[in-house]
């Protein structure tokens, strides 16, 4: 038996601070030892990786697999989805399983959790959506729920009229709990009394393209949800964090509540950094429809300007792919276009694109991918390549071409809203804790290896 399972040579380590040659030695999964010139007869396996970077395998802390929504049920399984983050160098996802009328926090988890352990090809977590107090019984089960490591919970400002809504007393209880318990709310900011009052007027003028579904919920709307719920977690002295932000004012309201003190964390998505609203003009616009729309130039220029001061905590997907049938049901009415679009595979390249470009720095997509959500979401084993954590590795080619089509992808949708976009670099090895799920285009591990991850309640 040698000391090493696994040893990754000659490659360039990406920390959220530095990037330095040193090798990297795997033992039972975890990181066992980072040096230089380390020697080869002491693992069972080396892989020379010949200067390529050598990454922590990323987080995508918000994906929706196989969630009842919009009529249907997105496309990606709990196995398709995590078989294509592992090909896209994620190797922890967050789902985020929606709670029904009367049903119980632990009651969900635990039933998708099932499925998730014979299915799932990474590791995997949960934030848990709660829609329904149950009289209080959920704020009391919260406890139990984050001693078992569900330590975030989704309230959705919008989503009315498909009972998934919480109402501002309900959140503020869920923000004073949550605090009391070391847990955090994260919250789906937008206005829906605003965009009723959209979608009526525009239904009513005969306008029902992918536009106005734009229209029914621009920038404004989507700002006066994010500064609302920043004001409660403000004056409650609760954390709060705003997934997928998309407009620039509720950004900037982030940004000042972060100046005063406050424990706000920003999410933003590939879709908002690459798209503005403009794509639905298109003739296929309804396939690029997710809540919130894709905003104007404006709000993206913003939200990279906030990724390059540091003013973004984290980068994910909101993975909600639906197929072009599905899509379809909207051609003639945007109300009925199911909400979503695909991205775990893309988040990582994506992400790293931009630094191979000269956009951002290698470092930061550490930080925004893998380092800080695994802070922030108490994975502590995860996010960074440190000795005794976890031994997710993703080797990173910065000199392959890779140009994104529905046949280079490992998810089960029949479109994507990023076929065609050419990155220059691309992941070619996922490890998950040492072992190797994915391979230069290939899916190589198995269904089922992806393990529960126990989270930290904030101390
Ligand atoms: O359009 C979206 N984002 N669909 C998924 C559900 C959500 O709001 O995150
Ligand atoms: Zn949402
Ligand atoms: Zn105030
Ligand atoms: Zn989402």
């Amino acid at each position: 038996m040698k000391k090493y399972d696994l040893l990754i040579k000659n490659g360039v380590v990406v920390t959220t601070t530095d990037m330095y040659a040193c090798d990297v030695a795997v033992k039972d999964g975890k990181i066992a030892a980072m040096e230089l010139n380390m020697d080869e007869a002491e693992a069972e396996k080396v892989c020379d990786v010949n200067g390529k970077l050598v990454l922590p395998g990323a987080l995508d802390v918000h994906t929706h697999l196989q969630m009842p929504f919009g009529g249907t049920v997105s496309a990606d399984s709990y196995l398709s989805g995590t078989r294509a983050a592992a090909c896209g160098g994620v190797t922890t996802i967050f789902d985020y399983p929606v709670q029904h009328a009367g049903e119980t926090i632990l009651g969900l988890v635990n039933s998708k959790k099932e499925i998730l352990e014979q299915d799932a090809c990474v590791d995997y977590a949960m934030h848990c959506c709660i829609t329904n107090l149950n009289d209080g019984e959920i704020l009391e089960e919260m406890e139990q729920a984050v001693a078992e490591g569900i330590t975030s919970f989704k309230c959705f400002l919008v989503y009315k009229k498909e009972g998934m809504m919480v109402d501002d007393a309900t959140l503020a209880r869920l923000l004073i709990r949550a605090k009391e318990l070391g847990a955090m709310i994260n919250v789906h900011a937008e206005n829906p009394d605003l965009i009723d009052l959209n979608i009526e007027k525009f239904l009513k003028e005969g306008k029902t393209s992918a536009w106005y579904h734009y229209l029914s919920r621009p920038e404004f709307v989507e700002a006066e949800a994010d500064k609302r719920a920043v004001h409660w977690a403000k004056h409650l002295d609760a954390p709060l964090y705003i997934v997928h932000m998309a407009d620039k004012e509720g950004l900037e309201a982030c940004i000042e509540a972060k100046r005063q003190g406050a424990e706000v964390y920003v999410e933003t998505c590939p879709q908002y950094l690459e798209f503005t609203c403009d794509v639905y003009k298109r003739e296929d616009g309804r396939n690029f429809v997710c809540s919130p729309p894709i905003k104007g130039q404006e709000s993206q220029d913003a939200l990279w300007q906030a990724i390059k001061a540091g003013l973004i905590d984290t980068v994910a997907t909101d993975h909600c792919p639906f197929q072009s049938y599905e899509k379809d049901w909207g051609k003639d009415d945007f109300t009925k276009i199911p909400n979503g679009c695909a991205g775990v595979e893309n988040l990582y390249p994506y992400m790293l694109d931009a630094a191979n470009t000269g956009k951002i720095s290698f470092q930061r997509v550490v930080a925004l991918c893998a380092t800080t959500p695994a802070k922030i979401f108490g994975c502590d084993n995860k996010g960074s390549l440190v000795v005794g954590k976890d031994a997710d590795i993703v080797i990173y080619d910065k000199d392959k071409d890779f140009t994104i089509t529905l046949d280079s992808m490992h998810s089960d949708y029949d479109h994507t809203i990023w076929e065609g976009k050419q990155l220059h670099g691309y992941p070619v090895q996922t490890y998950l804790r040492g072992q190797l799920v994915y391979d230069n285009g290939e899916f190589v591990g198995k269904p089922g290896m992806g393990q529960y991850i126990k989270r930290s309640p904030k101390k």
